[in-house]
């Protein structure tokens, strides 16, 4: 097949990632005798320091164009202050709202001879198979805000008498707001990921103390009552979540649930799997919209530079990107055994290695997940 890809590569470690993921689509491609054509372009802060935007419109219009977006990760130390105008972060915050990408799709699977690299024992994580769906354009990351120093939007919003009582103090607000039809939709697709796995949904809210926490629990509730009657349902609170998610990880199928606690919890889960390194991530929209394709970590300036980031969870970005959005299916199944292959024969990047472990660079586990797909090339993909 034919497919034009928009890759965003970003900031701190994404362009060492993305070159992993490329290397890996690159010899699909060849494989398969599909034609890929990859349009690079800058968002975050390399866009910044160019054209003073973290999105700028060439990269929208192109990212619309193509068939499906790659993107690594944007962000770090240098365009980190909380003055600052422009942040790379809106350039994501953008290019999710433009394309109306609603739904984040994050797996966390544990691949059974990692168990050991998690900081929970191994008979914790061991079988553990969610896919957390985050909603990704509403809540607290769009709703209505004041930023210090900004003429106030909504002067009625904070009352007189809340002002008073830390008089002359600078404040900020966030807005938590939430359309029924907004949790709708995500919960609906959840339901559906669902039913096609083992029939489990756990949606996650605050009922007992926000309002869009008891909006998002009563259409929850309704949607699945009235179209899901198949499947389990389990509404839990997020504080509980959070612990519930280390306790019994094993016991979760699906999970949907909020902008915000969706993002804090998938780190966390990342702890289930092994590191951050590891969990990939599709961000869908109406059918027909490009999705994006992304890992769930940042650019990790921490270790940026060095060559020691890991790239599979960029690489499994990819290969959700060509079951998702390319139709490979077999593709994609086959990028996830040459993972999972090259993990069994314990190729580690540091962040997954337990001392006295040798470990690889990024490009090391790039080229092994290659490696790995070649026995599989000269049969079918499909199995
Ligand atoms: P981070 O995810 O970048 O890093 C958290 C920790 O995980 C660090 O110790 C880092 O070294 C480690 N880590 C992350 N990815 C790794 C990988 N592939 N291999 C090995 N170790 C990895 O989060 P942070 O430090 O809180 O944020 C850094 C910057 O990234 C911030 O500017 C933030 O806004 C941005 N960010 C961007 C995205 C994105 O573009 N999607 C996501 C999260 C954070
Ligand atoms: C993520 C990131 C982003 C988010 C930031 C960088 C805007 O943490 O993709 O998980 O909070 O959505
Ligand atoms: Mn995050």
């Amino acid at each position: 097949m034919n497919a034009t890809i928009t890759v965003l590569p970003g900031d701190g470690i994404g362009p060492e990632v993305m070159v992993e993921a490329l290397k890996v689509l690159k010899a699909v491609a060849a494989a398969g005798g599909h034609r890929f054509a990859f349009h690079e372009a800058p968002i975050g802060g390399n866009a910044i320091d160019v054209y003073g935007t973290a999105l700028p419109d060439e990269t929208l219009r192109q990212a619309r164009a193509g068939d499906a977006v790659l993107l690594a990760a944007v962000g770090g130390p240098k365009w980190d202050d909380p003055a600052a105008k422009v942040r790379p972060e809106q350039g994501l915050l953008k290019i999710r709202k433009e394309l109306g990408l609603f739904a984040n799709i994050r797996p966390v699977k544990v691949t059974p001879f990692l168990a050991q690299s998690s900081p929970l024992r191994p008979e914790i994580v061991e079988g553990t198979d969610i896919v957390v769906i985050r909603e990704l354009t509403g809540g607290l990351y769009f709703g209505p805000r004041k930023e210090g120093g900004e003429a106030d939007a909504e002067p009625a919003a904070v009352p007189a008498a809340l002002k008073a009582r830390f008089p002359k103090s600078r404040y900020a607000y966030d807005t938590e707001l939430y359309f029924e039809a907004e949790v709708e939709r995500v919960v609906r697709l959840a339901a559906e990921m669902a039913r096609a796995r083992r029939k489990k949904l756990t949606s996650v809210d605050k009922a007992n103390v926000l309002a869009t926490g008891r909006l998002w629990r009563q259409v929850a509730s309704r949607v699945m009552r009235e179209e899901f009657p198949d499947i389990e349902v389990e509404h839990i609170l997020v504080d509980a979540a959070a612990m519930h998610l280390i306790r019994r990880p094993t016991t979760f199928d699906v999970m949907v649930t909020s902008n915000m606690f969706g993002d804090i919890l998938t780190d966390e889960a990342s702890q289930i799997a092994g590191s951050m390194g590891l969990l990939p991530s599709a961000s869908l929209g109406a059918p027909g919209t490009p999705g994006l394709y992304e890992p769930i970590h940042g650019s990790a300036p921490d270790i940026a530079g060095r060559g020691i980031a890991n790239p599979l969870a960029m690489i499994l970005s990819a290969a959700m990107m060509l079951r998702h959005s390319l139709g490979l299916a077999g593709e994609a199944a086959a990028v996830e055994r040459a993972v999972a292959a090259v993990l069994a024969a314990g190729y580690r990047t540091p962040d997954l290695a337990r001392p006295g472990e040798t470990t690889v660079t990024t490009a090391g586990m790039g080229d092994a997940v290659v490696a790995a797909l070649q026995p599989q090339v000269a049969g079918s993909w499909e199995h």
